[in-house]
């Protein structure tokens, strides 16, 4: 049976305050209606911001897990900018987001660059998220399945077996990241699928049925608990939604209640 998994992606967003703020409540809404029993919860706050959110959910000796945007695969040297594993252990990472669409297509980040960091950090223990997902053009033209496959083909090449546990797949399709239209729910289960019976011939269908594969795109309090009752859809990663803790933090409750037994 898969927890589900519901992480929120603040992207380029708040200040240091705020991010606080953020993470307490979210923290103590989680404790407070024991919602981690059911559901694992992760956010994903601005590098800057990351030891700020750690004492916060230090201090609350939360179960709410700190993630990372983005981060380079090197263990250290000249690359300026960047930021290594190393540094996001330091700060207390447990999870990092790799492939992200943004990364992919406003950064310009490519295949080979994302599997590397797939495997950097998979091997260094860290739990990753995949991010992979169609465009609009892709789409139209019935492509999602097969621009999916290529994704997780490229991302995962060379990722040992022994790994896939701490692997999770977010499907979010680019038009719908930020933009107010969500898939359907029928679309993210017939894509998702997908996904897993791809996961299964990379892996094995017994290591893909314990994968996770997250739904992220427009997702909301209010249109979340139908995509999360499918059958493939293990979770949610959440941008906009993110930013305000009672919305989160509904999302989070759709997922703890969606219908188990998969
Ligand atoms: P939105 O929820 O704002 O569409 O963003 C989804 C996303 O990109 C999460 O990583």
């Amino acid at each position: 049976m898969r927890k589900p998994f519901v992480g929120g992606n603040w992207k380029m967003n708040l200040d240091g305050a705020a991010a606080r703020t953020l993470a307490d409540d979210v923290a103590r809404a989680v404790a407070a209606d024991k919602l981690d029993r059911a559901c694992d919860v992760a956010i994903f706050p601005p590098f800057v911001y990351l030891p700020h959110v750690f004492n916060v959910l230090r201090d609350r000796s939360s179960s709410v897990m700190l993630g990372a945007q983005d981060f380079w695969p090197e263990p250290n040297g000249a690359f300026t900018g960047e930021v290594s594993l190393a540094q996001l252990k330091d700060c207390g990472v447990q999870v990092v987001l790799a492939g992200h669409s943004e990364r992919r297509h406003v950064i310009g980040e490519g295949d080979e660059l994302i599997n590397r960091k797939t495997r950097a950090a998979l091997a260094a223990g860290f739990a990753v998220i995949l991010c992979i997902g169609e465009k609009l053009d892709e789409r139209a033209a019935g492509k999602t399945d097969e621009v999916n496959q290529r994704q997780l083909r490229a991302g995962l090449a060379g990722v040992p077996i022994e790994h896939a546990a701490r692997l999770t797949i977010a499907y979010e399709p680019v038009w719908a990241i930020g933009t107010g239209k969500n898939a359907t729910p029928a679309d993210a289960q017939a894509a998702q699928a997908k996904v897993r019976s791809e996961l299964g011939s990379i892996f094995s269908p017994e290591a893909a049925s314990r994968i996770r594969i997250q739904y992220g795109g427009s997702m909301k309090a209010g249109n979340a608990a139908e995509t999360l009752a499918q059958n493939d859809v293990d979770g949610g990663l959440i941008g906009g939604a993110s930013l305000k803790a009672d919305e989160f933090v509904a999302i989070v409750s759709a997922a703890a209640a969606a219908p188990r037994g998969r």
